[in-house]
């Protein structure tokens, strides 16, 4: 079973991926990926297009196990000393710790207050204050509260996109997951809307561990405390933000931050 327990190891070692191997059928994507993530770190991994950076992300939740042909060659991933693909684990227990805000928002066609409370909902609660208060709770975490809280019961999509991401994020926060998967969550937003969301992600900072899949080497700059650099399925460099890109070690990494690399 997956066992969200108190933390017990060091930062260092709360989410190490280990020679992970990956491959959809015959084709694999990632080769022997090493890569440790500091508790309530944010991470930006960043690459060219199909460098395998959704694959890696959805591999840290397994919502790539929905693919027919998803299969991990070889390596683990662990989170909080969990092997999360050891046979034991309980994945809907991993999804509900390890949260996922996508590229095209996508709040259910429900009310406002039903996709805030969603997972509440899920878990068999129905005592009316306590979903009112948990509703309050993650629209306020995701800084919608004051926009929201007089039509709660509009349907989402009435919403703005950006409104519509950062309900996404509340829906994800409501269930208080350890770690929060973003894959490229401001690719579909202009940009007012994504400095809010990245405003967001520096609030939350320090109460979940994000990974954040991003194209925008400046969001990179601004949000990531560390990035990670894939080529071509493998980690090319793993470092401090700052170091990533004013001072990469690699040759490859930096002809792809300054854009050189296409
Ligand atoms: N469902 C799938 N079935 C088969 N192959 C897939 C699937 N998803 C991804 N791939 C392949 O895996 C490789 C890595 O894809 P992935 O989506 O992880 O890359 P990415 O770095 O996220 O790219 P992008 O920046 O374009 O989103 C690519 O060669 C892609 O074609
Ligand atoms: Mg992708």
């Amino acid at each position: 079973m997956f066992v969200p327990s108190a933390p017990t190891l060091s930062d260092a070692r709360f989410l190490p991926v280990e020679k992970f191997s990956y491959a959809y059928g015959e084709h694999q994507v990632l080769y022997d990926v090493e890569l440790e993530l500091h508790r309530e770190d944010i991470t930006a991994l960043i690459g060219p297009s199909g460098c395998g950076k959704s694959t890696l992300l959805r591999s840290i939740n397994r919502i790539n196990d929905l693919v027919e042909t998803a299969r991990v060659l070889s390596g683990t991933i662990r989170i909080d000393g969990v092997d999360i693909y050891s046979p034991e684990v309980d994945v809907i227990s991993l999804r509900r710790n390890v949260g996922m805000v996508f590229q095209k928002y996508n709040p259910f066609p429900r009310s406002i207050f039903e996709n805030a409370v969603y997972g509440l909902r899920v878990a068999g609660v129905t005592d009316r204050k306590e979903l009112e208060e948990a509703a309050e709770r993650s629209l306020r975490l995701a800084a919608l509260w004051d926009e929201v809280k007089d039509r709660l019961h509009e349907q989402a999509t009435g919403l703005s996109g950006g409104q519509q991401q950062r309900l996404c994020i509340a829906r994800a926060v409501a269930l208080q997951p350890r770690v929060l998967l973003m894959d490229e969550p401001c690719a579909a937003l202009d940009p007012i809307a994504t400095a809010r969301i990245e405003d967001l992600i520096a609030q939350l900072r320090g109460q979940f561990t994000f990974i954040i899949v991003t194209h925008n080497m400046e969001q990179a700059k601004r949000i990531a405390d560390k990035t990670a650099f894939f080529y071509q399925g493998r980690l090319v460099e793993h470092d401090d933000t700052l170091e990533i890109f004013g001072n990469p070690k690699q040759k490859l990494t930096e002809r792809y931050v300054t854009g050189r690399l296409v």
